[in-house]
Formats: C-alpha cells, sequence, structure tokens
C-alpha cells in the first residue's frame, strides 16, 4: 500500500507500484481532477537555490488542493545567511511553524537530513547534484503521457550527464522500467562512475555516444540537460546541440524532453516542432505535483 506520510526524499524509497500509483493518480488531476486535501494546511515551501517550475508548480498545487504556503524563493532574507543560525535550527523552526516541508537545497542530503529532524512529511525539490525524484516523477509521466508506456522504452540522456541531478534520478528510474539507454555527451560530462556501476548491476542496456547523430534514429525520446554550471568550478570546455537537421532521421513518436531552464543544446527552432513535448512536460510537474501532496497528506486511497 502507498504510504508517504513522512514525505519524499529520494526516488528509491518509492517501489515501482508506489511510481506507477502516482503517475496514474497525476493523470486524473491533468484530466481535471480537482481535491481540497489542503483545506486548512499550511505548507513551508522553502527555496535556498534558484527555482522557476519546481516552486511555482508546487505553490500553485498546494492552493488548487486548498492549502496555503509560507517560505521563501530566497534565503538571502532569512536569519540563517544574515545572523549566523545553523541549518539544524531553522528546519526545527520550521517545523513549528507548517503542517508539511518543500525544500530546495544546494548541499547533497540535505533533504534527508530535514527528514531527520522534522516530524512533518518532508519533499525534496532538488538538494545539490543529488536527487530531484519529483522531476523524475514528472519525467516518468511525461514519457508514459507521450509514448503510451514505460516500459522498454528507447531513451537518449543527452547532454550534462555527470553534474544533472534530474539524470542521476531518472537513470534510477529506468531500472524499474528495462528502459534501453543511450549516454550521449562529451567526455569530461559523461555519466558518474557510481550511476555506472547500478546500471551494470541492474543489467540495463546502455551504450555511449559522442554525437546524438549516430543513434537519433533509434529513440523514443531524447532527455537533453543544459551544463550544470553551478555544480562544478571552472570551466569545462564543451559544446553540444540540436537542430532541425538532425530531426529529419527522427522516428514519428520521438519526443524530446528537458528539464528546463534550457541555454543553447535546445534551440527555439525545435519548439514548434511536433517532437517538441518539453513545455508540456514543465505543465506537467503541476499535475504529478497535485497527485504527490494529495497521496501525502491522506486525500488518496489506493485499496
Ligand atoms: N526543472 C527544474 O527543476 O526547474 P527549476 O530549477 O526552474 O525549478
Amino acid at each position: 500500500m502507498l504510504n508517504l506520510t513522512k514525505g519524499l526524499i529520494a526516488l528509491q524509497d518509492l517501489s515501482k507500484s508506489d511510481i506507477l500509483s502516482i503517475l496514474a493518480h497525476a493523470k486524473n488531476f491533468k484530466q481535471g481532477l480537482r481535491k481540497n486535501t489542503l483545506e486548512g494546511k499550511v505548507i513551508a515551501s522553502c527555496f535556498f537555490e534558484a527555482s522557476t517550475r519546481t516552486r511555482l508548480s508546487f505553490e500553485s498545487a498546494v492552493a488548487y488542493l486548498g492549502g496555503k504556503t509560507i517560505g521563501f524563493a530566497d534565503s538571502s532574507a532569512t536569519s540563517q545567511t544574515n545572523k549566523g543560525e545553523s541549518f539544524v535550527d531553522t528546519l526545527r523552526m520550521l517545523n513549528c511553524y507548517a503542517d508539511g516541508f518543500i525544500m530546495r537545497h544546494p548541499n547533497d542530503g540535505a533533504a534527508r537530513l530535514a527528514s531527520e529532524i522534522m516530524s512533518i512529511p518532508v519533499i525534496n525539490a532538488g538538494d545539490g547534484a543529488n536527487q530531484h525524484p519529483t522531476q523524475t516523477l514528472l519525467d516518468l509521466f511525461s514519457i508514459q503521457d507521450s509514448q503510451r508506456q514505460l516500459e522498454e522504452i528507447h531513451l537518449g540522456l543527452m547532454g550534462d550527464l555527470k553534474y544533472s541531478r534530474t539524470v542521476h534520478s531518472l537513470i534510477d528510474a529506468s531500472k524499474l522500467f528495462n528502459m534501453r539507454l543511450y549516454l550521449i555527451a562529451p567526455a569530461p560530462l559523461r555519466i558518474a562512475s557510481e550511476d555506472l556501476i547500478e546500471l551494470k548491476r541492474h543489467g540495463i542496456s546502455y551504450s555511449f555516444h559522442n554525437s546524438p547523430e549516430d543513434v537519433i534514429d533509434k529513440l523514443d525520446c531524447l532527455y537533453l540537460t543544459r551544463l550544470q554550471k553551478e555544480r562544478f568550478s571552472g570551466e569545462i570546455d564543451c559544446n553540444y546541440s540540436i537542430n532541425l537537421e538532425l530531426l529529419a532521421k527522427a522516428k514519428p513518436n520521438l519526443r524530446i524532453l528537458h528539464p528546463l531552464p534550457r541555454l543553447d543544446e535546445l534551440p527555439a527552432e525545435i519548439d514548434n516542432t511536433p517532437y517538441a513535448y518539453y513545455f508540456e512536460q514543465a505543465r506537467n510537474g503541476l499535475f504529478v505535483r497535485q497527485a504527490l501532496l494529495d497521496i501525502i497528506f491522506g486525500g488518496y486511497d489506493d485499496k
């Protein structure tokens, strides 16, 4: 039985059946379901790192479910930043003022720490280069929505495969759905060795490629990511992008996904092609986060 009363910290905390239940419930919201599960509840939405989609779709989801949000989009005005209060004490305070806690933080493991200190449900909205589990849920929803299935998808992962937390989380999910992975990245941005070990351990089929041209005709979905400049110091000298010419060789069902924001890797000339799914993907974030909050706060019965 799906039980998320403690919140959601990492994708590995969910079984395949949990994920499928969340995606099915998100579809209900996409089809127009309205609920007031959060009526009378206050959700703290605290972003210690910049966000547009995750924060606003979460806060929108809380509002659609009848709840209210408190919190900040910029931690520079908090006592932690200005008066030297510890992160742990900040978490203790937030635990006093809200019924649930949504947090993005630049440090790997910050969300797990919060869940150990706080008694209210904690939702990880991205912690450093570690995990972004609600992004992965909306990515899976988007793959399923665009391909009508999740099993045995031929998925190209292209761009910054080393520092992108959305890629780490999606690789975790690919193990559950027997996906075939095409890892397309310049040498300095290749998949981290821990992810590679996991892929091997789970018997996932994968191959390395320098260019999407080698594999574009095989893909059902191409998941692009920008260079995560905020996650390393110094410069990494590499350029990668897709273009209309590349898509001439794509299968008709190919859909391009991107967690956004995008940089030069995904030019605007792609936006009006039938392959572009990334804005719909961002919209799906609202439905997935509504479903997740509804489940966490007891509005969902899967019996
Ligand atoms: N995809 C994503 O996490 O976007 P934001 O950084 O704008 O929240």
